[in-house]
């Protein structure tokens, strides 16, 4: 999720997550799933098969989530559990998904209560396969796997491949990293969206402009207002094609991620996603001027220039305006120290731009190298709309909220 950080939000709060554990050694790693879920502000009810019992415990899962943890199908005072917990849930994950929890979904066996919901419930159902790597590539389990995500519709996340307990190298087996899983459960649970099946074109962080092999101009941009109006619009179902310039984040699931250095590669890359784009948020801190030469050595510093030479660089929001397909829906930034909305509604006019999200450089909280930001939203009908400070996740959340209903009326 993109640098997130865990406070309820949307699409978490109040959801139902029934989280399937079956026995394999990646259920230790399902604690900390447990625990995100949870914070994020989810209603997570455990399943531990008993097989997972000997790895982890239920006393570990209640403490984390609050809520009892359930194994037994046939308990007293439980009976009809696996169907009340099957209608409850808003989605169903089971990590790690073992080759025999696998086989018996894909027979439709209900012996225990964690397969019984699997076949009573009606929520999305992710499997997190997670096994040695000769189990996996069995063809039993890859005729479960494929029976599974083919006739059943389940979603497969994973398996990453790396170092495997007991495992003959780097093979697939590994249980996929948490913070993938997370992601996936969140797009789960947002279901059809209006950005589902849209395709959105993001730009992030700064661009460096190279001076020589070494050296180069850049800016502050982090670039996390970009990587999370990415993650989340993919979390809402669309596809993301996320052009970066140099930052420090790791790439969010989801998104397509396209690395590039200058405001040139960022116009070249802009221009190749544009073509059957439905939206274009332009977050980029595009450099706005470049070294007018590009030394091909490294400068000695005998031979210090006495001033450098720039000259514009590309604007990659006016440059690929001939590449807009029609109904793109476009959404500019704009930082500003004075005369903040009249810039921005100029910037608006100029650039051709639907919605303008004007950061006022002055505020302390906004802009740069923060977690937060305090924005102001102006759109073409003359509207304009003060956000207040919030976490750079929130303000994504907003510019969505806003760009969604624009996107419908094509
Ligand atoms: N932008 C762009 N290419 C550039 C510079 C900016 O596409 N070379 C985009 C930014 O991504 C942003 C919008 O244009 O969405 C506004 O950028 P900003 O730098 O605030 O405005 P400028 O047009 O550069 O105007 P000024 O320097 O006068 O503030």
């Amino acid at each position: 999720m993109g640098g997130a950080t865990l406070a309820p939000r949307r699409p978490w709060r109040g959801r139902r997550v029934l989280l399937g554990v079956s026995g394999g050694i990646a259920a230790y790693k399902v604690v900390q799933l447990a625990r995100d879920l949870t914070l994020l502000g989810a209603e997570v009810d455990v399943v531990l098969t008993r097989a997972a019992q000997a790895f982890v415990g239920a006393v570990t899962f209640e403490a984390l989530t609050g809520r009892p943890v359930r194994s037994e199908i046939l308990a007293p005072g439980w009976a009809l559990d696996h169907i009340r917990l099957a209608r409850e849930a808003d989605v169903v994950c089971v990590a790690p998904a073992t080759a025999d929890l696998l086989a018996r979904a894909a027979a439709g066996v209900a012996s225990d209560l964690l397969s019984a919901i699997l076949l009573a419930t009606t929520a999305p159902v992710l499997l997190c396969p997670a096994m040695n790597d000769r189990m996996y590539a069995n063809p039993a389990t890859q005729a479960n796997l494929a029976r599974l995500r083919e006739r059943r519709g389940y979603r497969l996340v994973g398996p990453a491949v790396g170092p495997l307990a007991y495992g003959e190298g780097d093979g697939p087996g590994r249980l996929e990293d948490t913070g993938v899983i997370l992601a996936h459960i969140g797009r789960a649970l947002e279901g059809e969206t209006a950005l589902s099946g849209r395709r959105v074109v993001v730009t992030a962080g700064p661009t460096r402009e190279p001076l020589d092999p070494v050296r180069f101009i850049s800016n502050r941009s982090s670039g996390r207002m970009g990587f999370e109006i990415a993650a989340a619009a993919w979390r809402r179902g669309a596809e993301v094609t996320l052009v970066a310039g140099p930052t420090a984040l790791p790439a969010p699931t989801g998104p397509a991620l396209v690395r590039v250095e200058t405001a040139a590669d960022m116009e070249s890359a802009v221009r190749a996603a544009l073509p059957d784009a439905d939206a274009l948020v332009m977050a980029a801190a595009v450099a706005d001027f470049r070294p007018a030469q590009r030394a091909p050595e490294k400068i000695k510093k005998e031979r210090t220039p006495a001033a450098l030479a720039l000259e514009r660089a590309p604007d990659v929001l006016r440059e690929t305006r001939d590449a807009r397909p029609a109904g793109l829906v476009v959404v500019g930034f704009a930082l500003e120290t004075e005369d903040v909305r009249a810039n921005a509604r100029r910037k608006l006019n100029e650039k051709d731009l639907d919605l303008v999200v004007v950061n006022d450089a002055t505020v302390p909280g906004a802009g740069f190298e923060v977690e937060t930001n305090q924005v102001t939203i102006l759109d073409r009908t003359g509207r304009e709309e003060d956000l207040p400070l919030m976490s750079k996740q929130d303000v994504a959340e907003a510019i969505l909220d806003r760009l969604a209903p624009l996107l419908a009326r094509r």
